[in-house]
This record gives C-alpha cells, structure tokens and sequence, in this order.
C-alpha cells in the first residue's frame, strides 16, 4: 500500500478576519479535529490543517473600520482564532495564514507557470461585482438587482485576467463520475453535476489594485494583486509543500504521486462554499500538473433555533466559549458531534445541548461510572479484583456473554463509521454499548448479589469498568479532556489510548485502584 494510502490529511477552510470565531465555524473546526483524531487513534499519520483567509476586500474593509492596517487587523484577528481553537481543544498542526510569505511565492509561482502555459489571458471584462462575496456575477444570476442571497452588487468594467476554467469542464465530469466518493456527500455530489451541465464560465483571478491593494501581486502584471479564492484554495497544497522544491517528499506524502486513490487529502467545508472547492479548485489542480484530492466533503449549516442560519453579516452569531461555560467544552463538543448527522443542517439552542448532555454524559455514561466505582470501592477496597478471584472468566452467563461480545465488536463498527464520515453514527455505537452495560448492571444488580457471591459481583463489575475503558477510548476523540481524567480513575496510563489495546479483554490488571472522585459531568 502506497504510504499516502495509510495518511490522513485533513483540512477546514481558511477561515474570513472580517469576524470572531462563532459556533459555525467552530462547528467545522471540531468536527475535522475529531475525524484527524479518530484516525490518529486507528494508527495512521494525520495532519490537520486550518487557518485564515487574510487578503481581499472585506480584511480591507474590517481593518479600514478599526482604523488598523490589513496585517494588523489580521494579526489581532489571527490571536482571536488561535485562542478559540486552543478552548475548544483544536489540535491543529498547521495553523495556515494567507499572509505568510512562502505561501504568497507558492501562489505566485502557480499564477506564472499557468500564465506561461496559456492557461491564463487578459480580456476586458463587465459585471455585477458583489463585495461581500467578492465575485462577479450576471445578469441571469441576479435577482431582484441583487446575489441569490440577497447582497448588494455594483457594475464594474476593467481589464482582467482569466483562467481558462472552462477548459477542464469534461475532464471534471468524468472525474466526479468515475470516483463516486469524491464528493461527499452523494447529495452534494450530484449537485455538483447538476452545476456542470450548464457550460462553465472561465474564471475571473485578478483584481485591479486601485480597487484592491490587499492581496498577491500577479507576478505577469504588477498592477493587479489575484483573486483571493484562487490565493486561498492553494493553501491547502503550499501548507504541506507544494510549489516549494526543498519540500518536494513532504508534498507527496499527503498528496500521493498522482493516482487519486492514493491521495490523502480530505477537505471539510461548509454546503455554500462547495463550487469553489469542488469546481474551481479541481480545475486549477489539473491544470497545474497536481493530483486531486480524495474527498470533498460539505457539511450542512448550524441554524439557530428561532432566528435561522448564524452568519456574520446578519449578526445571528453564537460564540462558541459562552456555550462552552454553560455545559463545558467536551460536552458541546459531543454535543456537535453526536446531534448532527454530518451533511445535514441542525438547529441547535442552549436546551438541546443540555438536554444532550444531561442524558448521553451525565446519566448514560456518568451513572455507569458512578455505580461502578462506587461498589468496587465498597466491596473490593477500591481496587480491581483479579480475574481468577472471580471465576476466571467474564462472560458467566448468556447476558455478560451478550455484553462482552458487544464490547469486542463496537470498535470496529465505529471505525468503519468514522471512515464513512459519519461521527454521529460512531457515536452512536458507544451509546448502545453503555445502554447494554447499565442494562446488565441493573439485571445483575451487584449492590444486592455482592453480599452473598462476592465473586458474581466482581465479575459484573469487572465487565463494567472494561466498558468503560472502551468507551473512553473511543469517546476520547470527541471529549479528550474528560476521557484522559476517566481513563486515569480507572488507573489507565496514556498508553491506553491505542487501538490493539481494545481487542484485549479483560485490560485492566488486578489490584488497580479505582477512583471515585466527583461526577464526571455533573447534571445541569
Ligand atoms: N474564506 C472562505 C473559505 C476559503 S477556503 C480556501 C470562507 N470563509 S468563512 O469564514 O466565510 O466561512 C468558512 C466556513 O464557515 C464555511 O465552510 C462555512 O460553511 C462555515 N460556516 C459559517 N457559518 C456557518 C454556520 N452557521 N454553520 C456551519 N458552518 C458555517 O468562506
């Protein structure tokens, strides 16, 4: 298997200085930590990328409104997203940002060799040009004299420069087609080719500079700085080498050596930011000699409850750290993970995560902890009893059999639901193991059975706290904070956190005490 088969490259989009984190693209942020740690913890290299989006119109515009320049506005800004995502527990390896000199060479490098190609030409050019978006649209697209969604256009007429987008159209098709996951998910998919079936436009990539001098100059004609999504798509390949000759392995190790199969990037982003990375960035890709890569999966919007989808210019936002005081990072995090089926859109409120974390944490996995500790502490001087002491084996009867089978079987399953995409799903399973496990413990009721068969009880219990090893090690990507205090009650070193530990059962040795402490989510 080619090693870039066995990595894992993820991305989020790079993210507008114009505004503060809020919980939509903390949203995104989360889930791509997860899926990097979920497929660290199966044993593959990862790297997460995310970062900002720091040149173009509306940087220029919010730092002109604070009275800073663009690269102080973006520094601020920068420190701003740096420590969200320290909050909320982001463990990003590359922290990727427009402005960073090697990256603007890398675009400018890419604009030369497409320009020497033929793959770039200058025409004069009309249209309705929407700030906030920062894209030209036609007549046909507008409505009511204004974006889709309702922006403000003006009419602009200039020389340009274009990239011969248009070129590409079939060779994108027929990729899409012949690899059926890669755009996900398979909604969003055919959207795409509902998209391509009307002739593709080439595509505008500069931008004067008496208009905008907030961006990369165009090495062919320094009067125009480029569009900023064709600076910032790039960013994904430039962040780990790309167009950089001293970084030439590091580049096909996340990107393969052409063969998409072998590629291991895979992009998350937002349903409304989809042509641009599933049609304009392939394009530039192919003509740029690149391969593509894996998957192009677009998750669905965070809507609040009562007021609709959060966005920035609508002032609907919520900030993810006051959800994070209410409830606690791990939770919101679970939260995000567990209630929204990744694709789709989710309302969310202050009750709904509540209300998820008072059933799921506090009670489900919680009370299976509590009661546990609690008995093993009563009755066993708060260490594990040994195996033999107990009668040798776990599975004593046709229920713990039933549990202890499950136990084996639930990691593989929420593997192959991570590979799918679908962490709701993943979790999901922990869910049904902990509900089988409080189920037992309640049919063998240890607290009545430990005073006359001291070793049934220890055999039930037994099969409880290896439940609940398994659980922290598969919930550890989603909650890590809360997952490493439980894994160190049940006496558990880091190397715990490791895949081939959970085919072995029982895992805990004999005479590992077992701490009780304060409940580890506490019911709101
Ligand atoms: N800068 C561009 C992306 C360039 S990537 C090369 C951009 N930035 S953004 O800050 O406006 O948005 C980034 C992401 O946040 C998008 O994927 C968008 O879908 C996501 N979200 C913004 N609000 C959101 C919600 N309310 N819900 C979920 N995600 C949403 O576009």
């Amino acid at each position: 298997m080619p090693e870039s088969q066995n990595n894992f490259y993820i991305t989020t989009p790079l993210y507008y200085v114009n505004d503060r984190p809020h919980l939509g693209t903390a949203y995104c942020t989360i889930t791509a930590d997860v899926l990097n740690r979920y497929h660290k913890l199966f044993g593959r290299q990862t790297c997460l990328l995310t970062g900002t989006d720091e040149h173009g119109q509306k940087c220029q515009q919010a730092a002109e409104k604070r009275g800073l320049s663009p690269q102080e506005h973006c520094d601020d800004m920068v420190k701003a997203f740096k420590e969200a995502w320290q909050e909320l527990y982001i463990d990003y390896d590359i922290f990727f940002r427009t402005t960073d000199p090697f990256h603007k060479e890398a675009v400018q490098a890419s604009l030369q060799q497409l320009y020497d190609k033929g793959e770039i030409y200058a025409k004069d050019y009309s249209g309705w040009y929407c700030v906030s978006d920062e894209m030209f649209y036609t007549e046909k697209d507008l409505i009511d004299g204004k974006t889709p969604d309702g922006k403000e256009v003006t009419w602009i007429e200039e020389k340009n420069y274009f990239f011969q987008m248009s070129k590409y159209q079939q060779a994108l098709i027929d990729h899409i087609q012949s690899h059926p996951k890669f755009i996900q998910p398979e909604s969003r998919r055919n959207e795409v080719l509902g998209f391509l079936r009307q002739p593709l436009a080439d595509l505008c990539i500069s931008r004067p500079k008496s208009r905008l001098s907030w961006g990369v100059e165009i090495p062919f004609d320094r009067d125009y700085v480029t569009y900023v999504w064709f600076d910032a798509l790039l960013n994904y390949a430039t962040g780990v080498g790309f167009q950089q000759p001293d970084r030439k392995s590091e580049f096909a190790r996340w990107w393969g050596q052409g063969d998409p199969s072998e590629s291991s990037v895979h992009h998350l982003l937002g349903k409304d930011i989809l042509t641009t990375h599933a049609v304009y960035w392939p394009a530039m890709l192919m003509a740029l000699g690149a391969p593509l890569p894996r998957v192009i999966y677009a998750h669905g919007w965070i809507l609040n409850k009562d007021a609709g989808k959060m966005s920035k210019s609508q002032g609907h936002v919520i900030n993810p750290l006051d959800l994070k005081d209410i409830v606690g990072v791990d939770a919101l995090r679970y939260f995000l993970v567990r209630d929204i089926h990744l694709g789709n859109d989710a309302p969310i409120s202050e009750e709904l995560i509540v209300g998820r974390s008072n059933t799921d944490l506090a009670n489900n996995l919680g009370n299976l902890y509590s009661r546990t500790s609690n008995l093993i502490g009563k009755y066993f001087s708060g260490s594990t009893p040994s195996l033999e002491s107990v009668g040798g084996d776990l599975g004593q009867s046709e229920s713990a059999r039933s549990l202890q089978d499950m136990l084996l079987k639930t990691p593989e399953l929420v593997r192959a639901e991570i590979e799918k995409f679908s962490p709701s799903r993943a979790l999901e399973q922990v869910v049904l193991l902990l509900n089988q496990a409080n189920k037992y413990l309640e049919e063998t009721a240890p607290w009545k059975t430990a005073k006359e068969d001291l070793a049934s009880a220890g055999q039930v219990l037994l099969l409880s706290l290896e439940v609940l090893r398994t659980a922290a090690v598969l919930l550890h990507p989603v909650m890590p904070y809360k997952m490493d205090d439980l894994l160190g009650r049940l006496g558990q070193a880091e190397a715990a956190l490791n895949w081939d530990s959970l085919s072995k059962v029982p895992a805990i040795a004999a005479g590992t005490p077992i701490q009780k402490g304060e409940p580890l989510f506490p019911k709101i």
